[in-house]
């Protein structure tokens, strides 16, 4: 009988079990254990999956109003899935950031209309034939898109920096993700900056802040090539909205690219995208991402 080890016996099995709930995809088993997350997991959550990363604050996040009936590009997909904060692969369902920015009342954000348009474009260039129904896909290795989101409202880019909370949650969401088998990331979706637009500081330092991110996050993916698509901001929450669209315009790395959302629609508040600006931008989104896609194709 060694009765000191014990307790470092029980420590590491402890330990070994919160690694297990941390880093695998959870079995169905865990709704034994966590009766209250009832979510229902998709058919497809153990597939590899095409992944995207969506990070920054509240346009990200999504604060569009949520009309009575969803538009389409904001219905459910069995192929479209979404990394719970519980990271648990479910289907996706607006507001996609609703267990992650808990502070505020989440709405419609960009990540459902990008992924239904990257996901038809696929469909109809596998099934020209089909483009009534573009969803269902007859092959054996169907696409399936799965989304990761970490946006939270009101950050600003120091909060995003390696070491912060926001940057490392978003790295161990993606790590786990990619997981075993779980798929690769097609890049990270970036809206983010109007909170960096209030002190002068702030936003002269954000072209070398954000260029940091890129790096560390490349680096600590192990995906040195990682596309990143920056948002261009359509408004901010200070006055120097312009010299923080000045650094997102010149960030001088490869694979890092700006969709620009000045001019589209906003709410009353003035700062958030309304429901019709986000699903523009979801769409400019994917365009952008599968053109940098087909001409990376090119390259090779
Ligand atoms: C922006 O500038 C105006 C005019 O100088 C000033 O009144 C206002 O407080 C400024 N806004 C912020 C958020 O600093
Ligand atoms: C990316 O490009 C490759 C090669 O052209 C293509 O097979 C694949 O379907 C594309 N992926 C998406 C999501 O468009």
């Amino acid at each position: 009988m060694k009765p000191a080890r014990r307790p470092l016996l029980g420590a590491l099995a402890a330990a070994a079990l919160l690694s297990f709930l941390l880093i695998l995809d959870p079995p169905g088993g865990l709704l034994v254990l966590f009766p209250s997350s009832l979510v229902r997991s998709s058919p497809y959550a153990h597939r590899p999956k095409l992944l995207f990363l969506l990070a920054g604050q509240s346009n990200m996040a999504g604060r569009g109003a949520l009309p009575a009936s969803l538009p389409p590009p904001y219905a459910t997909h069995p192929r479209i899935l979404r990394l719970s904060a519980a990271r648990r692969w479910v289907a996706a369902s607006p507001p996609l950031h609703a267990d992650i920015d808990t502070h505020k009342t989440c709405g419609l954000g960009p990540a459902m209309p990008f992924a239904h348009r990257v996901l038809s474009s696929v469909s109809a260039d596998s099934a020209p034939s089909s483009v009534s129904d573009p969803g269902a896909a007859s092959d054996d290795d169907p696409l399936v898109l799965g989304l990761v989101p970490c946006a939270v409202g009101g950050t600003r880019i120091w909060m995003w920096a390696r070491g912060q909370p926001l940057y490392e949650a978003a790295v161990v969401r993606t790590r786990a993700a990619v997981a075993d088998g779980g798929g690769t990331l097609g890049a990270v979706l970036w809206f983010q900056g109007e909170s960096d637009t209030i002190e002068m500081d702030d936003a002269r330092s954000y072209g070398g802040k954000m260029e940091r991110l890129v790096a560390d996050l490349r680096a600590d993916l192990g995906l040195p090539n990682l596309l990143v698509i920056q948002v261009g901001l359509a408004s901010g929450e200070g006055n120097y909205t312009d010299i923080v669209r000045e650094a997102q315009k010149n960030i001088n790395l490869p694979n890092v690219i700006l969709v620009d959302a000045m001019g589209l629609p906003l709410r009353d508040d003035q700062l958030h995208l309304s429901t019709e600006a986000q699903l523009q931008l979801g769409d400019m989104l994917a365009q952008a991402y599968l053109e940098f896609n087909s001409s990376r194709e090119r390259r090779l």
